[in-house]
């Protein structure tokens, strides 16, 4: 299996850190492919807790190289202080790749990302304020910096003027804010150059050498399918391609080595920021499960929207993704119910729906048409294999598999690294 690719089904926040680390002593290379240090995976090992943002999860795992690929744009700073922290808890992080085309992160993308998302008002996306969307457009514009122009001072300045020439202008006259110096970002940047020379690389080349060698790559998306530039629920989402598709621009690895597609879903949903989503909870159901699944952001720490599983959103996202299986996390926090709504379809103006509408105002207004499923009150957390798991557990992870158009390879019964049930084998 050389070449698997794993993203999040929902809207982030499903549990891929945990997936990922789990696969990592069976993998050679671990590669974020798209988003920036807006990305938060918590993984558990034993009693050490991680919180990873710009770095892949792969890094915790001794012997895989972990690398940044084109897709992803990089805070450098950010990056250091990921590197320095990891390696004060005794992570090996030497063998760190970080690709020439990588676009960086600067101080104007993050001031731009605040004030806009100000000047929208009631329109806020609700971003992480790093600076996403800014460095994105820039690339999409075709005047951001890459990390391979932080090695040129002459090219650097050039660019850098080019950048701050429009934005200045806006900074001042419309947002009220100062005018950014260009030696500023260019000093801040040049500081950089020394530390990072020996991990910047051609990681398309590394990758592909890898591959035809032999070697196993896992590709892991940050975000996820709903968060999705083109197929999300537009414009309430992140700047950059976060499903399977990306793994492929963003890595220079083409789709037809790409050989399975992973997708982890929780057993019910969440999201941070604005946006439609329409099984959310504004009750005490909704207060329960952010309370028993501990929702609230790893990188921002703001509470995450909850609600109950939604099965045409898990469809969307194995046609998008091309999914062939699914690693459905969290089903121990839904412990205790008496019984379990699940979203089948919608109701859209009085009309039954069965798939995510095309149309973002049906979208937004879409109604859950929900199916109870008995509940069950056994602790899941010791379970290992699937006949551990209470009857009615395993019948509501049967369901979700009929109604999600994948199979559900695994199953996370708690945070830990061992807490897990595998059903089918993910690299097999
Ligand atoms: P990611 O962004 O997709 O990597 O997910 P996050 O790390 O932001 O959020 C997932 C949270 O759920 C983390 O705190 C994980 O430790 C935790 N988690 C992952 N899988 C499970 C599980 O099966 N059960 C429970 N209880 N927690 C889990
Ligand atoms: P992981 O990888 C959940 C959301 C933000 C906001 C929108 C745009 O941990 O699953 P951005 O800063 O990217 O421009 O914000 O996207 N968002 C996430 N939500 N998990 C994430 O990452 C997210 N990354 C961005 O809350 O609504
Ligand atoms: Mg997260």
């Amino acid at each position: 299996m050389p070449a698997v690719v794993l993203i999040g089904a929902q809207w982030g926040d499903e549990g891929k850190g945990k997936a990922t680390d789990l696969l990592g002593s069976r993998v050679d290379y671990v590669v974020k492919f798209n988003g920036g240090n807006n990305a938060g995976h918590t993984v558990v090992v034993g009693d050490e807790k991680y919180a990873l943002h710009l770095l892949p999860s792969g890094i915790l795992t001794d012997g895989v190289v972990p690398v940044i690929a084109n897709g992803v744009v990089v805070d450098i700073e950010v990056l250091f202080n990921e590197l320095d922290a990891l390696s004060a808890r005794g992570v090996d992080v030497s063998r760190l790749l970080v690709s020439a085309n990588a676009h960086v992160i600067t101080a104007y993308h993050r001031t731009l990302d605040r004030v806009t998302e100000r000047f929208l008002g009631k329109r806020q996306i609700g971003t992480t304020g790093r600076g996403i969307g800014p460095s994105y457009a820039d690339k999409i514009n075709r005047v951001g910096i890459r990390i391979q122009d932080i090695f040129d001072e002459g090219i650097l300045r050039q660019k850098v003027e080019g950048a701050l020439d429009q934005k200045n202008h806006l900074l001042v006259k419309v947002y009220n804010r100062r005018a950014i110096a260009v030696e500023e970002i260019v000093d801040d940047l040049l500081g950089f150059t020394e530390r990072l020379r020996p991990m910047v690389a051609d990681t398309s080349l590394v990758l592909n050498s890898a591959l035809d060698e032999g070697k196993t790559v896992l590709f892991e998306g940050g975000q996820a399918t709903m968060l999705d530039v083109d197929h999300g629920t537009y414009p309430f989402v992140t700047s950059s391609n976060a499903t399977s598709g990306g793994a492929a621009t963003g890595s220079g690895v083409a789709p037809n080595r790409m050989e399975r597609v992973i997708a982890v879903v929780k057993a019910y949903t969440t999201r941070v920021g604005a946006g439609p989503f329409p099984t959310e909870l504004h009750d005490e159901s909704g207060e329960w499960l952010r309370g028993r699944g501990f929702e609230f952001g790893t990188t921002t720490g703001r509470p995450r929207r909850t609600g109950w599983y939604d099965a045409p959103v898990a469809r969307y996202s194995a046609r998008i993704n091309g999914v062939t299986d699914f690693v459905l996390t969290k089903l121990d926090v839904l412990t205790g119910l008496e019984t379990i709504p699940v979203a089948v379809a919608y109701d859209v103006d009085g009309e039954r729906v069965d798939e995510v509408p095309v149309s973002q105002s049906d979208f937004h207004h879409a109604k859950p048409i929900y199916e109870e499923l008995p509940g069950w009150t056994e602790d899941l957390s010791g379970a290992r294999e699937f006949s551990d798991l209470p009857k009615s557990a395993q019948d509501y992870v049967l369901t979700l598999e009929e109604l999600s158009g994948a199979r559900i390879s695994a199953i996370g019964v708690g945070p830990g690294r061992d807490e897990i049930v595998v059903r089918h084998d993910l690299l097999d």
